[in-house]
């Protein structure tokens, strides 16, 4: 079923493949056609003070204004990070601005964090169920908003969003808006972080907020970060966003096409920044691992390497449900490393 649909969207460009999947996908969960019961074994992983059905969540972008809320439970996923979402509508980048690279497993995208606004996600966050599977919200700042004002946008999106998301997602780490990148400086992110959870700490109910990090900083970097994070006091990281690197084994012709790149060149990258916040943190602090995550293997890798759970965005694309499902059931409940 999948390779079939797999041959006719890929046929399309990939934004126009992504927005009929998500439409047809949208219709069938209007038709009540897909579960909204999340995949799982036994017992439940608590993280950040969260029930987590499995390992598996669907990253941030895919599902940017909430189509498929909790459907996404219907391929195996364990929670899914809707947005990332923006205080204001906004169009995003000059189209194209997404590129399949076939012969390397990866996409590059510049979308821009193209989205319907703060005020359609709330009203697609209240058509949710409660029924296990865990929504994030993803949030980042309007173009226009310059780098000082920022705070202002990702205050409203946790002002706004509280009583529906189960947890936050602050998105630092784009690369296709301009300097949005710059907030992960040292300074600025730990006044930005503290600043949103004395927010955090003053919402009726308390949802824990993720910091969604780059793979480019340089390692020598990473521990003033780091230590600003946890001193500011979030509760965990997502580790990482594209990379606008280019590993030299890209074979496509789009692999020089401006923009994040993700997928099965990304897995090394992200593996090892996994691995590096993780020997600075020690275990215990919530950490979600993305980037080119497209096997079992791979996944019990990242278990390895010190995420708690894991991310799939570009390994859904490519390999599908039976992916997610796999990974679901195969990753263990309990962690030894
Ligand atoms: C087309 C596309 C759009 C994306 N949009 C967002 C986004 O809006 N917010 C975000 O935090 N990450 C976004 N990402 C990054 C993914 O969430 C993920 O961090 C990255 O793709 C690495 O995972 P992967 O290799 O499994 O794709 C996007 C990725 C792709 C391919």
């Amino acid at each position: 079923m999948f390779s079939v649909a797999k041959r006719v969207l890929f046929a399309l460009d990939p934004e126009t493949a992504h927005n009929a999947t998500l439409s047809m996908l949208h219709l069938g969960r209007r038709l009540g056609v897909l579960a909204t019961t999340p995949l799982t074994s036994s017992g439940k992983i608590t993280l950040a003070g969260l029930s987590f059905p499995n390992r598996v969540g669907l990253a941030g972008g895919m599902d940017k204004n909430g189509v498929l809320l909790d459907s996404w439970a219907h391929f195996g996923f364990g929670f899914a990070e809707l947005g990332t979402v923006t205080p204001r509508p906004q169009s995003g980048n000059e189209k194209p601005r997404m590129f399949r690279l076939l012969s390397d497993q990866a996409i590059i995208n510049r979308m821009g964090f193209n989205n319907l606004g703060i005020e359609h996600l709330v009203e697609q966050f209240k058509k949710r169920n409660h029924n296990g599977f865990i929504l994030g919200a993803n949030l980042g700042k309007n173009k226009v908003t310059a780098n000082e004002d920022a705070e202002a946008d990702y205050i409203e999106g946790m002002r706004k969003l509280y009583l529906y998301a189960d947890y936050f997602t602050i998105n630092i780490s784009s690369p296709n808006t301009p300097e949005l990148r710059e907030l992960q400086d040292a300074h600025r992110i730990k006044s930005l972080v503290h600043t949103l959870c004395m927010v955090r700490d003053e919402l009726p109910i308390k949802r824990p907020v993720f910091i969604k990090l780059d793979p480019d900083t340089d390692s020598t970097d990473l521990p003033y970060i780091l230590e600003a994070i946890l001193q500011a006091g979030a509760d965990g990281i997502i580790a990482t966003n594209t990379t606008t690197r280019r590993p030299n084994q890209l074979k496509s012709p789009q692999a020089n096409q401006a923009g994040g790149l993700s997928g099965e060149p990304l897995f090394e990258i992200a593996l090892k920044r996994v691995a590096e916040i993780r020997a600075f943190t020690g275990s215990g602090f919530p950490l979600m691992g993305v980037g080119g995550i497209n096997s079992v293997q791979r996944g019990q890798q990242m278990l390895e390497a010190g995420a708690d759970l894991i991310q799939v965005y570009s390994g859904f694309v490519f390999k599908g449900p039976t992916l997610i499902k796999d990974l679901g059931l195969s990753l263990p409940k309990t962690k030894t490393s």
